[in-house]
């Protein structure tokens, strides 16, 4: 074979092993076109041949050029088309497809019991209070009859807050939406019918218990009313929330140094994993006369009842949920299911 021939074949060879990688063709192509190539190096000898030799050897060496070049952009656009088409079948795009559109937001489950539990009591006359989350202790503890190193303070895990209220006392994140029942009292006159949602915190974390929760309050002072009152509110509500009057609710006996007598509400669970299950939802009982007195009201005169029911408890019921913890993870797969 004619060494040009030969060149031309070997260029060409190099160009197809050149693949997907830009700079190994370039490399190539110098090996052949560049300054110090091979085909520039026959051209530059060109100049040592008398003038008949030179035309027809020029002529030779311009075919072959040709050919190298030929090959070099065929290779090029060869490269050039397969990126191409492993990019499309990368981002392959279905146009045949809807929109996707914009994902709505959605309600947690807790905030859909907020917003359920104020329907239902502004429904029968009671009034929609909110309050400072960081309270002072006179609020959160003593004027509720719990004054300082009373034992009864034990029941609520309580977080403090550096710094105090300026009158060196503590501040704290409330434990409970009972503090409300006192700024309330204290700035309305009676009869007094009101709620108090909002978040509650305690030093607590397993199944039916995290650090952060809600709770309503519910207060109602009127000169007379008794227990009966309180009791048939709270199964009215319930009844309402859940939709049913099918339901197994009980008050039993307790202690709260706020209330006396007082009582705990336990609901049963109508279905999910823990159907039959007690499940405490709320304290609740007559306001204490010292709180009364706390209230800026006469104790002989006025009677209180007053409630303080989890928010959470109340949805892990209305949905079969038997752990609380799932509200918090933030996980679409569950919260998408209330939406
Ligand atoms: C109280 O907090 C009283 N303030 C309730 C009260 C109000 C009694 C008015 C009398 C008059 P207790 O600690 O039991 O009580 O909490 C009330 C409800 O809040 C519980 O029944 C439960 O439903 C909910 N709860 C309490 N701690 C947690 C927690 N860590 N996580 C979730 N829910 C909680
Ligand atoms: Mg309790």
């Amino acid at each position: 074979m004619d060494s040009l021939e030969q060149l031309v074949a070997t260029a060409v060879q190099d160009f197809m092993a050149a693949q997907d990688d830009a700079a190994a063709l370039e490399n190539a192509k110098a090996k052949y076109l560049g300054k110090t190539g091979q085909i520039t190096e026959l051209m530059k000898g060109l100049g040592k041949l008398d003038p008949e030799q030179r035309k027809a050897q020029g002529a030779l060496i311009n075919a072959a050029k040709g050919s190298i070049e030929a090959a070099l952009t065929a290779r090029r656009d060869a490269l050039a088309d397969a990126q191409m088409q492993s990019r499309l079948n990368a981002e392959a795009i279905d146009v045949t497809l809807p929109g996707r559109g914009r994902a709505g937001g959605g309600i947690h489950p807790v905030m859909r019991t907020w917003e359920r539990v104020e329907e239902i009591f502004r429904s029968i006359g009671f009034d929609v209070a909110d309050g400072p989350e960081i309270e002072n202790d006179w609020t959160n503890f003593t004027a509720l009859n719990s004054p300082e190193n009373h034992p009864a303070r034990s029941m609520q895990d309580t977080f403090y807050i550096d710094g105090n209220d300026g009158d060196g006392k503590p501040l704290l994140l409330r434990t409970h939406t009972s503090p409300m029942q006192v700024r309330y009292a204290r700035s309305h006159t009676p009869p007094i019918k009101v709620i108090a949602p909002g978040r509650t915190y305690r030093v607590d974390s397993d199944a039916t218990h995290s650090p952060m929760f809600h709770q309503v309050e519910g207060l109602w002072i009127a000169e007379n009313i008794s227990f009966a009152d309180l009791k048939g509110v709270y199964l009215n509500f319930v009844k309402a929330f859940f939709e049913t009057d099918d339901l197994q609710v009980r008050f039993r006996p307790s202690y709260f140094p706020f209330t006396e007598p007082s009582a705990e509400i336990d609901i049963a669970f109508g279905s999910g994993p823990n159907k039959g299950r007690w499940l405490e939802v709320s304290g609740s009982g007559q306001v204490h006369p010292n709180v009364v007195r706390n209230f800026g009201l006469d104790p002989e005169k006025y009677i209180g009842f007053a409630f303080g029911s989890g928010l959470e408890r109340l949805t892990m019921l209305r949905y079969g949920i038997n752990d609380l913890r799932l509200f918090y993870e933030g996980d679409l797969r569950f919260l998408k299911q209330f939406n």
